[in-house]
């Protein structure tokens, strides 16, 4: 029998999976009411070792640990890989079990978007290089879903890769313009041996493809040491251009050098302007399967 000046033992860890809006808010709110902090993780499944290192920092900063998965409709334009996007509850949760996930949301469609929605959360500015431009309305679905998830869980902290960079910095962005109340975290990239980011879309890679995209990290990682080491903008994106073609990367969506904050494209060293704060930005296709990286220059 614990003795009274004893604190009481934290309630044991049970993994269960819940589907609706009211429940993930009482499941928080109860976990928050207790004192406990709530990290949360929103993700579209296919889970991959780069989920479980933002479930560690998660770990790290947080006793309960929430993880949505929702394949988002609303942030596939009618051409992408909204159907083909890999799906498999079953090992997504078996994943978040083992790792020491608590909760699993994954409401279905009519959860999310039940009949009648209208609203739209939009993101100026930043949203209007990179996979912005080249995705037209993928912003504004992201940011709308995560907007809701937000606002129905309200978890202390929540967690996204930094390999979806502008992804993050929009969600600051909307975070910080709502007056949303929960703190984002940014976790490093999480990368296979040879370089390459871990992302859900891997898997449509050929064992060929796979071996082709090992040299889009290289690549960038090499011309990001260049820039940061002075050398011409327009030049070094024009040779990285070139490089990627020699390995057989030739379907280039962007290739840009990017201040971290504003994302605005930096075409040439005005005066004064260090590269400090910059990052270099990719989106490439190999096949049908498109990959994005991005790499900090200084
Ligand atoms: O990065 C993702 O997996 C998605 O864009 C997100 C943030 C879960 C929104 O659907």
């Amino acid at each position: 029998m614990p003795s009274p000046a004893q604190p009481a033992a934290p309630a044991p860890r049970r993994f269960e999976i819940v589907r609706t809006v009211a429940a993930l808010r009482a499941a928080v709110a109860g976990w928050r009411a207790a004192g406990e902090r709530v990290g949360f993780i929103p993700t579209m499944g296919a889970l991959h070792a780069g989920h479980v290192s933002l479930l560690r920092e998660s770990q790290r900063l947080c006793q309960r640990h929430v993880v949505s998965i929702f394949v988002n409709p609303t942030q596939f334009s009618p051409n992408e890989d909204f159907a083909a996007y890999p799906r498999d509850e079953g090992h997504d949760a078996d994943l978040l079990r083992q790792s020491g996930a608590d909760l699993l949301f994954a409401p279905a469609v009519a959860e999310m978007y039940p009949a009648g929605f209208r609203t739209r959360v939009t993101v100026d500015g930043l949203t209007q290089y990179l996979c912005g431009a080249s995705r037209p309305g993928h912003f504004a679905g992201v940011a709308t879903v995560v907007t809701k998830l937000l606002l129905q869980g309200l978890p202390d902290v929540a967690f996204f890769g930094e390999k979806d960079f502008q992804q993050l910095q929009v969600i600051r962005r909307l975070v910080r313009d709502l007056d949303i109340p929960v703190a984002i975290t940014g976790v490093a990239t999480m990368r296979e041996a040879d370089g390459l980011a871990l992302s859900s879309r891997n898997r449509f890679l050929s064992p060929a493809e796979r071996q082709t995209a090992a040299r889009f990290p290289v690549r960038l990682r090499l011309a990001a040491a260049q820039l940061a080491q002075g050398a011409d903008i327009a030049r070094t994106l024009a040779d990285l251009r070139a490089a990627l073609a020699v390995d057989g990367i030739t379907a280039v969506d962007y290739l840009a050098l990017c201040d971290e904050e504003t994302l605005t494209p930096i075409m040439d060293k005005q005066e004064g302007r260090s590269l400090s704060g910059t990052r270099l930005f990719a989106a490439i296709h190999i096949g049908r399967t498109r990959l994005i990286d991005n790499w900090k220059v200084a």
